[in-house]
């Protein structure tokens, strides 16, 4: 019996999104006969019922393309946001999923998109997904497809913010992407040889930061880069949140009272705003340098994916046509080693792989004299 199978992305769009959905619909095709269908923009295209066909000819003249073909959006099936409401669709999208006769659908995301499409498969769907997303923030998988390309993009630009820092005697902070992971800042600040790197694992003391800043320019160097990812926070900052956090914790779900410790912490969250900057101003005031701050954002997430993000979409879009063919669903196709593998999606869901201290590249950045500002 020939399968259909529906394909959706969903988050943030990655370079190798294409990439992998052309080696899904390919292998789906070519290898095995099926039909294969796209959602447009996540789980909205599915809740409305948008989708394109991807046949031959869609499939043809997209693996070097950034962005993703169907579309995205961080929309969620349980929340879906309807005029000024949020609804929960779930029930829509399962009516759809008949309606198409699919056999699977399989999503691609990032953490969130593994969240929403495990509560698909606990509502009893067909679902495989792939871990994609610049963070590399995906538990259960040594590496998402788009971080190697965000990678190469950020390294390069800090390569050429050390001439321009150089030239003037200035601190440059810049902010990399990572709201509560530092893969990218860790890796981008390492390779592009950045003075100071600031995660979001590693509280920071803006005075730690400026000491080290004032050692490198009696040594010879009055200039400095800081390498930091958008979600560091001082270490009084950190605990701020801790608090609030443990507020929300300790408080009965479905109360007003743990709805007003959420909402103080999207208060913190809001205050933060421009913070990078604030650390740029801090800086400067400390070490009496002049300082900068250049803050890389989307830039980092678009245009064409690098060869190795190719390549590992391509592997996990032909190991999920794999995986269907076998039957085995309720999975995301992780990458360990040089190899996919399936992993539970509820073994994934709701989870985050943020840097441990003991990371070999941040072991390394140490003991090269990088300051992470403990
Ligand atoms: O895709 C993940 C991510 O790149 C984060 O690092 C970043 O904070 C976020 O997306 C911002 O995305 P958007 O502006 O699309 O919400």
């Amino acid at each position: 019996m020939k399968k259909h199978i529906g394909i959706l992305t969903a988050g943030g769009d990655t370079p190798g999104l294409n990439a992998a959905i052309r080696a899904i619909g390919k292998s789906a095709i070519r290898h095995y006969n099926w039909q294969v269908i796209g959602f447009k923009e996540g789980f909205r295209g599915l809740v409305h019922n948008r989708f394109v066909r991807l046949g031959r000819e869609e499939l043809s003249g997209i693996l070097t393309k950034g962005g993703t073909i169907l579309g995205t959006s961080r929309d969620k099936p349980h929340k879906m946001v309807l005029g000024n409401q949020k609804i929960d669709m779930t029930s829509t999208i399962i009516e759809n999923y008949h309606n198409h006769n699919l056999d699977c659908l399989v999503c691609l995301g990032g953490g969130g998109t593994q969240k929403n499409a495990n509560r698909l498969a606990a509502a009893g769907l067909n679902i495989i997904t792939l871990p994609k997303t610049i963070d590399n923030d995906v538990w259960g998988t040594d590496i998402t497809f788009g971080y190697d390309t965000a990678l190469g993009i950020a390294t390069e630009s800090i390569d050429r913010l050390h001439s321009t820092a150089h030239s003037h005697h200035r601190i440059i902070v810049v902010e990399i992407m990572g709201h509560r992971a530092g893969w990218l800042a860790l890796g981008a600040g390492l390779a592009g040889g950045a003075d100071v790197i600031l995660l979001p694992e590693i509280p920071y003391d803006a005075n730690k930061v400026a000491d080290a800043i004032k050692a490198r320019k009696l040594h010879g160097s009055p200039f400095s880069i800081v390498a930091i990812a958008e979600g560091a926070m001082s270490q009084a900052e950190a605990a701020e949140l801790d608090q609030l956090v443990a507020l929300v914790e300790g408080a009965e779900s479905g109360t007003a009272e743990r709805d007003a410790a959420k909402a103080n912490i999207s208060e913190f969250h809001r205050k933060r705003k421009g913070s990078t900057l604030r650390l740029a101003e801090t800086l400067e005031n400390l070490t009496g340098l002049e300082a900068r701050l250049t803050i890389l954002g989307h830039v980092q997430r678009g245009g064409t994916p690098s060869a190795r993000d190719r390549l590992l979409a391509t592997q996990l879009g032909t190991a999920t046509a794999e995986l269907i063919a076998a039957g085995e669903f309720g999975k995301m196709v992780a990458v360990i080693g040089d190899e996919t593998r399936p992993v539970l999606l509820e073994d994934v869901a709701g989870k985050k792989k943020l840097v441990p201290l003991d990371n070999p590249q941040l072991v390394s950045a140490r003991r090269i004299g990088t300051c992470f500002g403990d």
